[in-house]
């Protein structure tokens, strides 16, 4: 699975640009599961492209309000599903910087989803907290927002250290398939009932390290910010999940 995430980026003309190079780059296989989560506005602007005609592509949100009515510059879930939206990211890490979103939140939003379309669930430390040795209680407790929600298959986490992201700086393969392993582990210590969630990996994937991430075995796949905005790296990167490396 892998999963674009534009952030507050992109333009009518950007859509066609990254479109044209996206189609030009990507080998049709059919095989991964392909996200892409643009601002909320453009949802439609995608859906008119080519990009429509690939089944394997599912178009996201970035992410949903809590509730609707009273809430101005929200997108509600509701909205969310009329636009067939098949996943939404949720509990990003720029989401609980600067919008100074809490678990308590996080978990309202994803009872607003849950079962009704992929939630993919953000998790990750900060800087401080890797070096204070405390990246497993963290997570462990961003976690917990999930624990008595019954989910069928419909829960993907995404690990994103916050000091990864748009850094350059990545946490080492093998580190990263420790922390997917005791992600699983959390989740399903939680219930029986549930599915392992497949569990990505976020924070500066490129081109040039992607094949390292995937090799590992407990990583399912990528939430890529920066190198999603060039269609044609993001459609190498699907490419090499495939197990075609064509750059
Ligand atoms: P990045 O962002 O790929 O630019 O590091 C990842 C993310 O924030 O999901």
């Amino acid at each position: 699975m892998i999963v674009a995430n534009w952030k507050c980026n992109g333009s009518k003309a950007m859509i066609n640009e990254w479109t044209n190079n996206f189609l030009t780059n990507y080998v049709e296989m059919k095989k991964a599961f392909i996200g892409i989560a643009p601002p909320s506005i453009y949802i439609d602007s995608i859906l008119d492209t080519k990009l429509s005609k690939l089944k394997e592509i599912n178009i996201g949100s970035q992410d949903i309000d809590i509730s609707s009515g009273a809430r101005t510059g929200a997108i509600s879930s509701e909205m969310i599903l009329d636009f067939d939206c098949k996943f939404s990211i949720i509990g990003h890490s720029e989401r609980r910087q600067f919008f100074n979103e809490k678990n308590d939140e996080i978990k309202q939003k994803i009872l607003k989803i849950a079962n009704k379309t992929l939630t993919i669930l953000c998790v990750g430390e900060t800087e401080e907290e890797n070096k204070n040795d405390q990246t497993k209680d963290v997570l462990k407790r961003q976690l917990g927002v999930i624990k008595d929600i019954e989910f069928n298959d419909s829960l993907v986490v995404a690990y994103e250290p916050v000091w990864a992201i748009g850094t350059g700086t990545t946490p080492t393969p093998d580190k990263i398939n420790e922390i997917h392993k005791f992600i699983k582990d959390v989740v399903q210590s939680f219930s029986d009932n549930s599915a392992i969630p497949m569990v990505l990996y976020g924070g500066s994937v490129n081109q040039d390290n992607a094949e390292n991430f995937f090799k590992e075995e407990s990583v399912d796949g990528a939430l890529i910010g920066g190198a999603s905005l060039d269609g044609r790296q993001f459609a190498n990167i699907i490419n090499i999940f495939n197990g075609i490396n064509l750059k």
